[in-house]
């Protein structure tokens, strides 16, 4: 049996926020989120978060996790203090206690998974998580005997000159035979530095203690202040660009490229500097996004061209080339083999396959047919005012330059539009429409009107 308690209860003074730290977002998630989906491969009895400081934000910002419970710390007075505050909730519980720090966001399950898996082979009282780090500085440094067991903690404040040599840190994460700690939960004093009830001071009363290092030591670094926070992102940046670089994925400059863990890509899909994907986005393989493309909840095919585009919540099939400069602003399918070119933009709009729309055009709530050729500075006039109206252009037809469809309009199929038309009216099957005044000519107008 394994329960976790998550401690969250602390303002986070060094954050200079209103918000509560473990309320501060790491790429898109909260800090405590993600301590809580570090927890993902373990089996739970039950999941406790321990709020105190503007608890009831905390608590809201889980409310979508019906499975977690809180325990209140009115008062912080320590780490030791929150865990102490478990013990009539968990009064009777015969299982681990895996207890986690709120401000630990980079831990990965695999690593929690084999803390608990150490813990319960080696039957400990406790068992830690460890890294031997190049800067321990504000970190408990562990002090072990031989065999990874853990003499004791002391905290960075409480070290002599000697002690801080030590670059092994507590990573504070922890996992407890329950009945042990509640034992020694009620020793605790506030003999140090900060008078405060240290959670680490347990390892004194406990045996046997065992540290466990992460293979990672980047995994055990926790937020005090903005500047880990952003070092946190850079490090969980590293993670992902690695891992699709390791999956086949070719990078080009990729300290400039950001992408989400959400996003999915193919092997052999090449990443130019300046492309940040983000949210739910796929892309085939054979795609090359970028120089400077952004890519937001998107399916791309494969062997699609993004270059210097922004294509939000849309789908492209594959062989389609999109840019530069072109702007799918949301609810755009696009067909097989389009070419959408040069300050283009296109909104809720379907596109069937070989269509192109290579400069200059807006298409709003449009349908247009496969083998479409749209002009340079074709404009849907989609919007009266009040509402918005469609346009449909049929298979094979073609819009010359700089035509305003006016919708609700609908092109049959291999319609031709005459450049500078204006059409208000539907248009038969194969026909040319012509809406424009006809070229008038007058003869030596100049030298009438210079007299
Ligand atoms: C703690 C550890 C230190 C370890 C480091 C790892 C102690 C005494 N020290 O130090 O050994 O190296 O984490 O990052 O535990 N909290 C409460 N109630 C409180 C105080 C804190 O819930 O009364 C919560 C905070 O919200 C935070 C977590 O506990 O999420 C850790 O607190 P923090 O003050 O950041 O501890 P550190 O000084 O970093
Ligand atoms: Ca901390």
């Amino acid at each position: 049996m394994v329960a976790v308690a998550i401690l969250a209860a602390g303002r986070g003074t060094r954050m200079k926020s209103d918000l509560p730290k473990v309320l501060h977002s790491l790429a898109g998630r909260s800090l405590v989120e993600r301590v809580l989906d570090s927890c993902s491969l373990l089996d739970l009895d039950k999941q406790i978060v321990i709020i105190g400081y503007q608890g009831d934000k905390i608590k809201q910002a889980l409310s979508h996790r019906q499975e977690v419970e809180f325990v209140e710390q009115t008062k912080q007075l320590g780490t030791g203090h929150a865990v102490q505050q478990l013990m009539p909730h968990l009064e009777g519980y015969q299982g681990d206690l895996l207890v986690l720090n709120g401000d630990a966001p980079l831990l990965r399950p695999e690593t929690l998974q084999q803390l608990v898996k150490t813990h319960q082979t080696e039957q400990n009282a406790a068992t830690l998580l460890t890294a031997n780090v190049p800067n321990p500085y504000g970190y408990g440094r562990v002090f072990c005997t031989g065999d990874n067991r853990v003499s004791h903690i002391i905290e960075d404040r409480d070290c002599n000159i000697a002690q801080k040599q030590n670059r092994r840190v507590n990573a504070g994460i922890y996992c407890f035979n329950w009945q042990k700690l509640a034992e020694s939960l009620p020793k605790l004093s506030t003999n140090n530095d900060q008078q405060e009830y240290y959670l680490t001071e347990v390892i004194d009363y406990l045996s046997s203690v065992m540290a466990y290092d992460a293979e990672d030591y980047l995994e055990t670094n926790g937020i005090n202040d903005r500047c880990q926070l952003s070092a946190a992102y850079d490090i969980l940046q590293a993670r992902i660009k690695n891992d699709w670089m390791k999956a086949g994925v070719t990078m080009i400059d990729p300290d400039s490229i950001t992408i989400d863990e959400s996003v999915q890509l193919e092997p052999d899909v090449i990443l130019e500097p300046q492309t940040h994907l983000r949210g739910n986005t796929h892309i085939a393989t054979g795609s090359r996004i970028g120089p400077g493309s952004l890519i937001d909840n998107s399916q791309i095919g494969s062997n699609v061209t993004v270059l210097y585009s922004v294509v939000t919540d849309s789908e492209v099939a594959a062989n389609t080339t999109i840019g530069p400069y072109s702007h799918l602003r949301g609810e755009v399918k696009l067909g097989e083999s389009c070419r959408v070119g040069n300050f283009v933009e296109i909104k809720k709009t379907t596109v069937g396959s070989n269509t192109n729309m290579a400069h200059l055009s807006y298409l709003g709530d449009a349908t247009l047919g496969d083998r479409v050729n749209i002009g340079a500075g074709t404009i849907t006039a989609n919007y009266d005012g009040k509402q918005k109206h469609p346009t449909t252009i049929k298979q094979g037809s073609k819009t010359g330059s700089n035509s305003v469809l006016v919708a609700p309009v609908t092109l049959g199929e291999n319609v031709t539009v005459a450049a500078g038309s204006v059409v208000t009216h539907d248009v038969s099957d194969d026909a040319l429409v012509v809406a424009r005044s006809r070229q008038k000519e007058i003869p030596d107008w100049h030298q009438k009107n210079n007299q």
